[in-house]
């Protein structure tokens, strides 16, 4: 079986949904931001600060690159990652994609937990946060949005579209 990669903002459930659906479907999990450290022995945050963004956006790419050729494996994008070097192209043409979509609010408030690792928000205010969220995903959502499956996280805690996906894969 061909990978399934989740696609979507920081915060919209990747990593979580890619453990529950590796386990019910019996699949392997990458989650790529891990793999990627593991492979540099590096934070993300650490590659963020040693190569700038679009040094970490090339290794980024590589690794994609790299797992593309994994065979019965849910791949755990980071949220960067289908929106540089044309990579929706090449994860469609590898597997599956889907599309963890999820309104700003839900995201501002899954971020507020989990900033410190991530750079691109680890300076934000609360304040600042939602607006930041905003903008970028209006600039990401036509990248993610070209995954050939969309499902929507509703609230905050509430993962039961994995049941759905479940279904359609
Ligand atoms: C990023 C998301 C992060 C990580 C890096 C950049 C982004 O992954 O790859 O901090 O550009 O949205 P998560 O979506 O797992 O937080």
């Amino acid at each position: 079986m061909h990978p399934i990669f989740l696609v979507g903002y920081m915060g919209s459930g990747k990593s979580t949904v890619g453990k529950m659906l590796s386990a019910r479907l019996g699949l392997q999990l990458v989650d790529l931001d891990t793999f990627i450290e593991s492979r540099f022995h590096k934070t993300i945050a650490q590659l963020f600060e040693e190569r700038g963004e679009s040094g970490f956006r090339d290794l980024e790419h590589a690794m994609l690159q790299e797992v593309c050729g994994f065979e019965d494996t849910v791949i755990a994008t980071g949220g960067g990652a289908a929106c540089f070097h044309d990579n929706m192209k090449l994860m469609n043409e590898a597997g599956m994609t889907i599309y963890l979509r999820a309104p700003v609010d839900i995201l501002v408030e899954r971020l507020k937990h989990g900033r410190s690792q991530r750079p691109l928000v680890s300076q934000k205010t609360d304040a600042e946060l939602h607006l930041f969220i905003d903008e970028m995903l209006q600039a990401r959502d036509p990248f993610y949005s070209q995954a050939q499956m969309i499902v929507d996280s509703k609230a905050v805690l509430d993962f039961s579209f994995v049941d759905d996906i479940v279904t359609r894969v």
